[in-house]
């Protein structure tokens, strides 16, 4: 019974984003068909499949992408806080509730402690002793600080690709998100700096609510509470993650996959 448990009791939880139906298209190609699902505040929510399954068109459509890529129409109904994103006027004001790691890290052209103090100024803090705690607070959190403290004053750019990973997380925390999004973190990571970042998103889980699209199966059944299975833009099955490596699978393609028979 304990494999249906939440792992963090999420399920009982406020939702926090609801989708309905959602089609995602480019041009004449389909890249979502009709997606439904809700994710609950403070749970990890995670999606796996193989390429080419939608699974970052999906998080682009809930950061509203589609208002930057004329290309990428999306259809249906995104309630983030209640709040249905399609109709928003300020796309802005929703971006800054979500925080967005993809899977190589984007530096931006400046210092370690402007990558990461840039946000809070745009939010109107401009006290110094006030940055320097959030930026340690954030850095710390994104398990970056010790390796970093000494050099906060160097570019950004010249950090390890683990690091820049770390300092993009950072970035987003910054941003004191509501929700974060990671595409596939760990694809420019090594090992241990992936399994130091697993352990930062399990804190994380107590104060924000984060989706995790990850083409390593393991770690969505490391991490996540339930996880959701694309495959060619069909939402084939969401389920508590530990059922669906157990077994307890609705759709058969699930298990193939789980078990690492295609993909
Ligand atoms: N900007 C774009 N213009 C046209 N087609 C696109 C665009 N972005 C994605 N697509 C198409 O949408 C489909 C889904 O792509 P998406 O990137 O969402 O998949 P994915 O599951 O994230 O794959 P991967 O695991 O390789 O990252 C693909 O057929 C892709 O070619
Ligand atoms: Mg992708």
């Amino acid at each position: 019974m304990h494999g249906r448990q939440s792992k963090g009791g999420a399920a009982a939880s406020p939702i926090k984003l609801a989708v309905k139906d959602l089609r995602i298209s480019y041009g004449k190609a389909v890249a979502l068909q009709g997606v439904n699902l809700e994710i609950h505040e403070h749970e990890i929510f995670g999606i796996i499949g193989p390429a080419n399954a939608g699974k970052t068109s999906f998080l682009k459509a809930l950061n509203r992408m589609d208002v930057f890529n004329t290309g990428m129409r999306v259809d249906g109904e995104i309630r983030f806080n209640g709040l249905d994103t399609r109709h928003l006027k300020n796309v802005y004001a929703l971006r800054s509730r979500i925080g967005v790691v993809f899977p190589l890290p984007v530096g931006l052209p400046m210092t370690v402690y402007d990558n990461v103090a840039l946000s809070p100024r745009w939010r109107g803090i401009t006290n110094k002793a006030e940055l320097d705690v959030i930026v340690q607070r954030c850095l710390t959190r994104a398990a970056l600080w010790d390796e970093v403290k000494d050099r906060l004053g160097a570019l950004g750019s010249l950090l390890s690709g683990g690091q820049q990973q770390r300092l993009t997380i950072a970035r987003a925390l910054s941003q004191e998100p509501d929700l974060l999004m990671l595409d596939e973190f760990s694809i420019a990571v090594d090992p241990v700096t992936t399994m130091r970042i697993e352990d930062v998103l399990k804190e994380l889980r107590q104060e924000v609510t984060i989706i995790l699209v990850t083409n390593l199966v393991q770690q969505a059944r490391r991490l996540a509470d339930r996880t959701a299975f694309f495959l060619n833009g069909e939402c084939v099955e969401i389920g508590v993650t530990e059922d669906l490596f157990t077994g307890e699978v609705k759709d058969k393609r699930t298990r193939d996959y789980v078990e690492g028979r295609f993909g």
